[in-house]
């Protein structure tokens, strides 16, 4: 197998980083019986992390847990609003700088504590005043612009569910979401700026709503006449408009129980229904913030940076809730890398003196093909910290990010986790852990995982398997919106109270975890998840279309590309204007990240006699590898036609 071999290149290097005297001695994390203690007594580990949190009732019960089902803190009251702005103005922060945001064109704000604190109050009033209660669902469907945080933390004041519908997903998606969710306040804007583009968000939300429940649909104006929207009376409302007319008075925060939902956030399975990965309040933002402490050793006086998108669980943990309820200064960027040109994040750093900085490895490899004196024409000697996220780190870009833009100086954190863990799973703690480029090392304190086999045992260092979560934890979903039953099945359907990430993991004779990526028919395309059933009922959705199977294939700087394979109707025509269609046709229905790098007709698809589709042998000949087992195929030739088609595209 091909990871087996990168697995053993990899470990003849053994390379290790291990964490400086100084790092350590200022670590906030910096006992190294922490690991023990809190696998000895892991619930009594995140109780007291969960002092770090401002309760309105204190919680007597830490964990009850009638698998797979978890309740945190049950007893327990608090606001999630309150501890990550509020609580701020009376320890000292109220005027320290909450929120930098860079726009796009070079525009930018400063929300000290105390602005964001009004601004929440204000939005969440405004909220009340559009019907919106406790419970209720709100749709967000905005770019990386300071309302989209504000909003998210106005609903958690009044203790409304939000769900982020990230900007770069079409109308359609957007819809599936607001029915699943059954909002019936959507929040967007009238575009946004991508690449000096827009971005037409009320276009799409305009036909998105369109036979939904929503009924106010309320507009940022990020653009303005550019924009040029269309407001529907009596339905559309500007943002601005809204606001204007609020008052100021602080709005009480709502007292949420430790359980109640703080939102759902959709992500991609293996069917072709997205998920709605429903968090709690209190145990989810335990984690979010222990992890800001432990694995990013946040300070009152660092400037955090996390460059994902607020509409990612990476931005909603990293972004807003970890780093604000630790008090931190984070810097929000609205645009894109090379935009004006591929200067821009080095200089955001240099600005506003960047001291943690967490990107994902696919814009590392990005960074590298643009050359290292980029980010070498900048002083970057503010960074102390570095971090990576959202897919497996290839040892070349880890060595990359380490010496152009750590300079040499910074610990590497590399942070396994997903949308359905809430924070930072397996990641080093950067006082206490040697590092080894690729490895996200092993679990955070008060974290159980394992790799085991198919039966369920745990393998031996030097082995492979599936990667699981043998505890409960604070800040794990607590069910699939909706659908309990799908939640149980996905997650934890083969072992019993044992959760199933859905990756595969290697474990080194230094138990060391070494993430191999997917198990399952999830595609990682730029550290964003993409199920190969969505792609495929886009393309049959197309009148074109008879069938289709989408592979993941090994992509050098996305880490996977989307592959295509189509058969077409009885009496169509296949021709490259077709392939542009299809692939056009697959953005409109779920999102521009979903748009295939190739398409190839096949004039039948490989299957097993039981008609399975063999996505291996696909997998195999867009990797233009030899074809692994093919005795149970059918009809041997379709493979080899498909394979000459292939070598022919190149
Ligand atoms: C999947 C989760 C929350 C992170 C953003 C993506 C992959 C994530 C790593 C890492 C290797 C990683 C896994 C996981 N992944 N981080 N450090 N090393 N793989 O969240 O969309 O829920 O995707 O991303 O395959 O299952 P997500």
């Amino acid at each position: 197998m091909a990871e087996s071999e990168r697995f053993d290149t990899l470990l003849k290097e053994n390379r290790i980083f291990l964490p400086t005297k100084s790092f350590r001695a200022q670590a906030n994390f910096n006992d190294v019986h922490i690991y023990e203690k809190a696998a000895e007594h892991p619930e009594e580990y995140w109780a007291e992390q969960a002092k770090h949190l401002s309760w309105e009732h204190p919680f007597s019960k830490i964990l009850e847990w009638d698998a797979p089902h978890a309740k945190w803190f049950a007893d327990g009251t608090l606001n999630v609003a309150y501890n990550t702005v509020d609580r701020h103005l009376e320890n000292g922060r109220k005027n320290k700088a909450a929120i930098i945001w860079e726009g796009e064109p070079g525009d930018s704000k400063v929300f000290t504590y105390d602005m964001l604190a009004r601004e929440v109050n204000k939005a969440a009033h405004m909220l009340v005043e559009l019907g919106v209660k406790k419970g209720d669902r709100v749709t967000i469907y905005l770019s990386m612009i300071p309302e989209l945080p504000i909003a998210m933390l106005a609903c958690a004041k009044l203790g409304a569910i939000h769900t982020v519908v990230f900007g770069g997903f079409s109308s359609a998606s957007l819809k599936d979401r607001i029915i699943d969710a059954d909002s019936k306040i959507l929040i967007t804007a009238d575009a946004g700026w991508r690449r000096g583009g827009l971005i037409p968000l009320k276009q799409n939300a305009d036909q998105a709503v369109d036979g939904t429940e929503i009924e106010k649909v309320v507009v940022v104006q990020r653009i303005g006449e550019a924009a040029n929207v269309t407001m529907t009376e009596g339905r559309d409302i500007y943002w601005h408009e809204l606001m204007e007319s609020m008052p100021t008075t602080p709005f009480a925060p709502e007292p949420m129980n430790a359980e109640d939902t703080l939102f759902i956030l959709y992500t991609s399975g293996t069917t072709g229904k997205p998920k709605g990965i429903v968090h709690s309040s209190a145990g989810y933002l335990v984690g979010a913030n222990t992890s800001m402490r432990s694995v990013f050793d946040m300070k009152d006086d660092d400037i955090f940076w996390c460059t994902a998108d607020i509409g990612w669980i990476t931005g909603h943990t990293y972004i807003v809730y970890g780093p604000l309820s630790a008090g931190a200064t984070v810097v929000m960027y609205e645009g894109a890398p090379d935009w004006p040109d591929r200067h821009r994040f080095w200089r955001i750093i240099e600005k506003y003196g960047v001291s943690i900085f967490y990107t994902a490895p696919t814009s590392i490899r990005t960074f590298m093909k643009w050359g290292h004196e980029i980010p070498m024409a900048h002083d970057l000697s503010t960074l102390r910290l570095m971090g990576t996220v959202g897919e497996p780190i290839n040892p070349e870009a880890w060595m990359w990010y380490h010496q152009y833009v750590g300079r040499e100086k910074c610990p590497i954190v590399d942070t396994w986790w997903q949308t359905e863990t809430g924070c930072a799973m397996i990641a080093p703690l950067p006082g206490l852990v040697a590092t080894k480029p690729g490895s996200a090392t092993k679990a955070v304190p008060g974290i159980s995982v394992d790799v085991v086999d198919q039966d369920g045992q745990s393998v031996a260092p030097g082995q492979g398997g599936y990667l699981v979560i043998t505890k409960p934890w604070p800040s794990m979903l607590r069910t699939v919106w909706g659908d309990d039953e799908r939640f149980q099945k996905t997650y934890f359907g083969q072992l019993r109270g044992i959760y199933l990430p859905g990756d595969g993991a290697h474990l080194d004779e230094e138990k060391y975890i070494w993430i191999l990526g997917r198990i399952d028919d999830v595609i990682n395309v730029s550290g964003h998840r993409i199920g190969t059933m969505e792609v495929e009922s886009a393309l049959v959705d197309h009148p074109a279309v008879a069938e289709a199977a989408v592979i993941g294939r090994a992509h050098e700087v996305k880490g996977q590309a989307i592959t295509a394979f189509v058969t077409v109707k009885e009496g169509i025509e296949t021709s490259t204007d077709l392939i542009a269609e299809l692939k056009q046709h697959v953005v409109k229905k779920i999102g521009a990240m979903a748009r295939p790098e190739e398409i190839l007709f096949a004039a039948e698809l490989p299957k097993t006699r039981s008609a399975k589709i063999m996505r291996r042998l696909l997998r195999d000949i867009a990797e233009g590898r030899a074809l692994g087992d093919t005795t149970t195929l059918a009809d041997p030739s379709v493979v080899e036609s498909l394979k000459l088609q292939y070598q022919d595209k190149e």
